[in-house]
């Protein structure tokens, strides 16, 4: 089974790293969207910390993830499921529900987040 999953991916964190591993285990090839720079200033309203470049080359680094591309657009869930053929659709449980219009397409799975991280969290950590 091919899983797809998304997100921005900055400042590589546990959190991440446990729910592509999961992801991963829900089938036999992971894909990974990675959002784009661009993507991130227009939804965020700042640039990650990281450059989508170095977003994909560790989330390419990673075992269990097994095909990355850059996600340019939020709209293209469903073009993008249809052209990399998943079959499940893994987001975090704080999308829980938004993405069940995609379930004429695929499977899709919400799993919980990771308690207590976030890369939000990080930069406000380390700012302090
Ligand atoms: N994620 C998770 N557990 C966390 C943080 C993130 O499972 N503690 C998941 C999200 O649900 C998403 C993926 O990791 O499916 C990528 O999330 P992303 O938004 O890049 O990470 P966050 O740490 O949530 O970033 P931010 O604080 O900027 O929203």
């Amino acid at each position: 089974m091919r899983v797809i999953t998304f997100g921005t991916f900055d400042v590589f964190h546990v959190g991440h790293v446990r729910i592509l591993e999961r992801a991963r285990a829900l089938g036999d090839w992971l894909v990974v969207g990675v959002s784009s720079d661009a993507l991130n200033v227009a939804k965020k309203g700042r640039p990650p910390v990281y450059s989508q470049d170095e977003r994909i080359k560790i989330i390419s680094s990673l075992k269990f993830v097994d095909e990355v591309f850059i996600e340019e657009s939020l709209e293209l869930k469903a073009d993008y499921i249809r052209q990399y053929r998943a079959q499940i659709l893994v987001m975090g449980d704080d999308w829980a529900g938004k993405f069940d219009h995609l379930g004429s397409i695929c499977k899709v799975v919400y799993l919980p987040r990771t308690p207590s991280i976030s890369t939000t969290a990080l930069i406000e950590k380390i700012r302090l």
